[in-house]
């Protein structure tokens, strides 16, 4: 219950819709630690693929800081820039329809926030300005873990 409670408030702080992680907990519920999280019910190769682009940030988050630490900011600009908009274009649109609102508008504004830091970084070439920048996205990474996880959508936990 306090779990639950934490992720909705953490949730409602950052202006995310809270009453669709409530219903999803209503219907499970065996007194055990339970994972309470909104679900995303994907096809085995959509999950596949949002998770390849989820270990694709990681990666670029990981680049990013290094290359900070460097003061490298050619390569910090480089590697944001390959997480911002152009990343988008080949989501297909059957997993696209699946994705609710809030979770595609917060998947974008990380993409545009990532084009924003890249261009700051060229510009301004300040490490503590980029990485003021990357720890405000790194909130929103944290954000949706905190409200989302995937679920295959042929039940393999159907059973219960
Ligand atoms: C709009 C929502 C959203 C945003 C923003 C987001 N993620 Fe994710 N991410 C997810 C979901 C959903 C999962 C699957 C979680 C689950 O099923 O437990 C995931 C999983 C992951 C995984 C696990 C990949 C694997 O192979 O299992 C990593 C790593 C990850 N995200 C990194 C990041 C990083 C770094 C950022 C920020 C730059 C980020 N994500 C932003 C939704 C998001």
């Amino acid at each position: 219950m306090k779990t639950t409670f934490t992720l909705l408030l953490s949730g409602m702080v950052l202006g995310l819709n809270p009453a669709m992680a409530a219903e999803d907990h209503a219907q499970h519920g065996h007194g055990m630690a339970q994972d309470q999280r909104v679900v995303l019910a994907l096809t085995p190769p959509e999950r596949a693929m949002l998770l390849e682009e989820m270990r694709g940030f990681l990666s670029g988050v990981q680049v990013i800081t290094r290359a900070l630490g460097k003061q490298d900011m050619q390569t910090v600009a480089v590697a944001a820039r390959g997480m911002g908009q152009k990343m988008v274009h080949d989501v297909p649109p059957a997993l696209r329809a699946k994705l609710p609102p809030e979770f595609r508008q917060l998947g974008f504004s990380v993409h545009g926030d990532f084009d924003q830091l890249a261009m700051d970084a060229e510009s301004m070439k300040d490490v503590s300005y980029s990485l003021s920048q990357l720890s405000a996205i790194q909130q929103k990474c944290v954000a949706c873990h905190g409200v989302y996880q995937i679920q295959p959508q042929m039940g393999i936990n159907g059973s219960h």
